[in-house]
């Protein structure tokens, strides 16, 4: 039994195939861990199978699984799973994307609890070398759609991370495309991740073998994870929906408070009812703003914004945002579209919530 078990997918990498699995027994070898090298081949026609064929003659603890059928990257990952000699996966590109250097420190993260340990190219420290605007693009929409799922990782797309056996042993994972890390955030059983900042350098020998069809599997994938969660409630993805039901529900309630202390303050307090709007839309701010504090985001010591006055504040500028989507909405349907004016508005309510609810995920109560 090994300490972990580096999985290296690999399609005609003839090119660096040597180079990577020698650079990650080095790394073994340097920081003293008994670590399994096991190349994932799709059977590649190059010479990458020989290549690794001889490298076990002197490196005992290098494998190959050879894989004829089913051919693809997130499918020969999770082969990679099933038959690594060990308790704990890393995952990385033969292509030197990725560098070996940080598997000690994943694996250090995976020793003191996480579950699932993250190389992302998007948080502070981290970035892209040599990417054409095509592929950043693409890779920016892909991790938008991720991050709607798993709005904590910055990188849920990322090819680079360490996982523990046990969160996939169980997991039924429905591997496709390029996006494995998704499959397992989806579908396994994890509660703890860390993410850690790493340069991605693009490939220097070889072509990348990306392709439309990657980026309509891709698509299918978000929503066959969101449906899974529907009726998986443990999964990680419905934290999240549980979050948008609740910002829902404090909507809805803040509709009823708004009206009532409007007729409140007209009816017996006499107010102008000009001021009286106006007074009543804060106190139904603040309303929701309390108990989305309290309850829809529980907001802990983890928030970044540490106070609830500056909360408070982000919270109210995101609601100004999101009445000036639904107005400007309303305007271009009604006089652009000819839209029905009670059709109209309710678009403009819909679009405002999910602005209302991405924006202050991500500002108002985004974690540390
Ligand atoms: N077994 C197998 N089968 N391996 C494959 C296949 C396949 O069909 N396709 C690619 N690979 C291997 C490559 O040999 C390489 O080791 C690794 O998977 C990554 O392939 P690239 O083609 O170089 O991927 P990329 O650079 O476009 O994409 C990388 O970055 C993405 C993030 O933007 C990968 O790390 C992706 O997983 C990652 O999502
Ligand atoms: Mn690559």
């Amino acid at each position: 039994m090994y300490d972990l078990t580096v999985i290296i997918p690999t399609f005609n990498e003839e090119a660096n195939i040597r180079n990577i699995v020698l650079a990650v027994d080095a790394v073994f070898r340097e920081n003293s861990l008994n670590g399994q090298v096991l190349v994932v081949d799709d059977n590649s026609s190059d010479g990458t199978i020989p290549a690794v064929t001889d490298l076990k003659r002197t490196h005992p603890n290098v494998d190959i699984l050879v894989r004829t059928e089913d051919h693809g990257l997130s499918q020969s990952v999770a082969d990679g799973f099933r038959h690594a000699a060990s308790n704990v996966f890393v995952v990385i590109d033969a292509d030197f994307s990725h560098p070996p250097v940080l598997i000690p420190r994943m694996y250090e993260e995976i020793k003191k609890g996480c579950d699932v340990v993250i190389g992302s190219r998007y948080m502070e420290g981290g970035g892209i070398k040599d990417w054409p605007l095509k592929r950043r693009i693409i890779s920016t929409g892909a991790t938008f759609l991720g991050r709607l799922l798993f709005p904590d990782v910055t990188d849920p797309v990322s090819g680079f991370f360490a996982v523990k056996k046990s969160v996939v042993e169980d997991a039924p994972l429905k591997p496709r495309g390029y996006k494995i890390l998704l499959e397992v955030l989806g579908k396994g059983s994890w509660e703890k991740d860390k993410e850690i900042p790493f340069e991605f350098i693009d490939r220097e020998a070889g072509a990348s073998k990306l392709r439309l069809k990657t980026i309509i599997e891709y698509a299918e994938q978000v929503v066959d994870i969101s449906l899974y969660s529907f009726t998986h409630h443990e999964s990680a993805a419905w934290r999240e929906w549980k979050r948008v039901f609740k910002f829902g529900i404090v909507g809805l309630s803040g509709i009823i408070v708004n009206l009532g202390i409007l007729w409140l303050l007209v009816e017996y307090a006499l107010l102008d009812k000009n001021i009286a709007s106006l007074i009543a839309i804060e106190i139904s701010i603040l309303h929701n703003f309390v108990w989305n504090d309290l309850w829809t985001f529980r907001a802990k010591e983890d928030v970044r914004i540490t106070s609830r006055w500056q909360r408070l504040i982000a919270f109210n500028l995101v609601s100004i945002g999101g009445s000036v989507i639904n107005w400007g909405l309303f305007l271009l349907l009604t006089a652009g579209f000819s839209v029905y004016y009670l059709l109209a508005q309710l678009i403009g309510i819909l679009v405002a919530f999910v602005w209302n609810f991405l924006v202050n995920r991500r500002v108002t109560w985004t974690r540390k």
